[in-house]
């Protein structure tokens, strides 16, 4: 049976309307483990804190933000930053791709990682940059995609449990 996967960028006003799921899956995550800026503890309400302020940055037009749907709700999400510097007017960064647990291994990042490229291709913006953590599938997805690895920084991040984690920078060309 074909999978219903549907990938839709937010507004702001979306963003709020959504808010206990994305922050659903954001605390998913980190209770994974994912190394995704936050340590624990980390609460539901400390994730919606984060997509609070994440939806004032899709208010200001300094980030776009895109979630993904599939049986009957919201498993996943993916943000583009376009606010970098004047000089890099070009440039967007990829960053926060989450997918709930019980929803991976279905295709779902890799449709969100698709849609943000073509989103961010939309906005003017002709190469995107991001940082993973070293030896995850988030890794081989990017590399199944045709992003190009710089190469590791070693302890650059920590887990949610505070152990240091490494980190693979990646660029593409749009
Ligand atoms: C990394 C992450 C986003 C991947 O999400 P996902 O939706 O499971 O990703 P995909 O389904 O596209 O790919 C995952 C695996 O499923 C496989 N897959 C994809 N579609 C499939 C299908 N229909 N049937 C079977 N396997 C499938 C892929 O080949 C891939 O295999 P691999 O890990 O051996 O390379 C998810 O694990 C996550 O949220 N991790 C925590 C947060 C994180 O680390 N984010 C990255 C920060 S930059």
């Amino acid at each position: 049976m074909a999978e219903q996967i549907e990938i839709r960028r937010l507004a702001s006003a979306d963003v709020h309307e959504q808010l206990d799921a994305l922050a659903g899956v954001l605390h998913d995550c980190v209770a994974g483990g994912a190394s995704v800026s936050y340590l624990t503890p980390f609460s539901h309400a400390d994730a919606r804190s984060a997509f609070e302020g994440f939806a004032a940055e899709v208010e200001q037009g300094r980030r776009l933000l895109l979630a993904a749907f599939a049986d009957g709700g919201l498993v996943g999400t993916v943000q583009v930053i376009l606010a970098l510097p004047p000089n890099q007017p070009h440039r967007a960064e990829i960053a926060k791709l989450l997918v709930h647990r019980s929803a991976r291994g279905r295709g779902i990042a890799q449709q969100l990682m698709e849609h943000a490229a073509a989103e961010a291709r939309a906005e003017g913006k002709t190469l995107l940059v991001l940082d993973t953590v070293t030896g995850d599938s988030a890794e081989r997805l990017y590399e199944r995609l045709g992003w190009t690895r710089v190469g590791v920084i070693p302890g650059y991040a920590l887990y949610p449990d505070r152990r240091p984690c490494d980190t693979t920078i990646f660029w593409k060309s749009l």
